[in-house]
């Protein structure tokens, strides 16, 4: 049977980027036949931390969010990553058999640290932790967005140092992105990489005004809807790809590449986009609103989830213990 694992940083509201890149593909793989563990990754968010109470309603959010978009605990154990410690155990078995080069050579490290963000240890071994959560629960598969291939690949050198040391503890994961490509990359408001940390984010369940005004701050240049321009130079299309059926996308980048008279303004795609996002997330609004009433059952869900999980990645790390000599 087929272990899929993944988890999401709590830092922040979950946006675009994390929905189609990661959350969207969790809770539909959650349909597969197979054993699913899905975990909000608390320990890891230490790493930028903005204090306590943003990190509890953080935590709180991710885990509302993989509820409202129709994750069923039923089927899939959803937990804290911090309700297993173990992890930062196996954490510290895999540091031992890692190298200094490996770490040096994470691209998401040298991506913050470019960003202007003080590195702490935890930051520069954030990897290892990682790899811990993958190889606690025996995972075949983990489901992520495109930056964190390089994270999985990691895992799967530590799963190799470590049997190759100690005999065959660790399972070797895989990574598993998007099917789509358009989905492995989400544009932020300013075209780079939408991520929390580069203020260009846009937060899923943002409407209203809030949608509007999110929508507004997606830069346009001073063209006319006439000119006929090339679909991939209007950064709005990027956006109205996330959302619109290929039929009714494909006649939008024709009417934008013909131009003249019956080419829409920036203003018309924005406000289809507004309409479109509004759409998708509506369901799924609701349920949030639901569920942010009812705290306590939030919790019940995430305890139950912890306990399934931490019976599990307590008997990999017994494993582990015993085969590099701790027992
Ligand atoms: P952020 O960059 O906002 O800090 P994280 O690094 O916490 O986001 O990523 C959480 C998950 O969301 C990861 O699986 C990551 O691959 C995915 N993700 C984040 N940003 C994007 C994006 N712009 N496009 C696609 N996936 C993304
Ligand atoms: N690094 C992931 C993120 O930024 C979170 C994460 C921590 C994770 N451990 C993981 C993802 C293990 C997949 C598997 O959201």
């Amino acid at each position: 049977m087929t272990t899929f694992l993944s988890g999401i940083q709590p830092s922040g509201r979950p946006h675009l980027g994390n929905y189609f890149g990661a959350l969207r593909q969790h809770v539909a793989a959650t349909l597969e036949p197979g054993t699913h563990f899905y975990f909000i990754a608390d320990y890891h968010a230490l790493t930028t931390s903005e204090g306590p109470e943003t990190l509890r309603e953080s935590v709180r959010d991710v885990a509302v969010t993989y509820l409202a978009l129709g994750l069923d605990p039923e089927r899939a154990c959803l937990f804290r990553q911090s309700d297993v410690p173990e992890v930062t155990e196996l954490a510290w078995l895999l540091a031992c058999v890692t190298g200094m080069g490996l770490l040096e050579r994470a691209h998401s490290y040298k991506d913050k640290l470019a960003h202007g963000i003080k590195p702490s240890v935890g930051l520069f071994t954030y990897p290892i932790l990682m790899a811990a959560d993958i190889l606690a629960y025996d995972s075949d598969l983990v489901p992520v967005g495109k930056d964190q291939v390089q994270h999985v690949e990691m895992a799967q050198d530590m799963a190799g140092y470590f049997n190759g040391k100690y005999g065959e503890v660790f399972h070797r994961p895989e990574c598993r992105l998007p099917a789509v490509e358009r989905f492995q990359k989400v544009p932020g408001l300013d075209g780079q990489k939408m991520s929390k940390s580069y203020g260009n984010a846009v937060w899923i369940f943002e409407s209203g005004k809030g949608l509007a005004k999110a929508v507004g701050r997606i830069p346009t240049d001073s063209r006319p809807p006439e000119e006929p321009k090339d679909p991939a130079s209007v950064l709005l299309m990027d956006f109205l790809a996330l959302f619109l059926e290929p039929e009714e996308l494909a006649d939008w980048q024709r009417r934008v590449r013909e131009g003249g008279a019956g080419a829409p303004g920036y203003g018309h795609l924005k406000q289809r986009l507004v309409a479109a996002m509004d759409e998708h997330f509506a369901p799924a609004r609701a349920r949030r609103d639901e569920l942010l009433a009812d705290p306590a059952e939030v919790d019940r869900i995430l305890a139950r989830g912890a306990e399934k999980a931490r019976a599990r990645a307590a008997a990999v790390t017994e494993r582990a213990r015993r085969a590099c000599g701790l027992r």
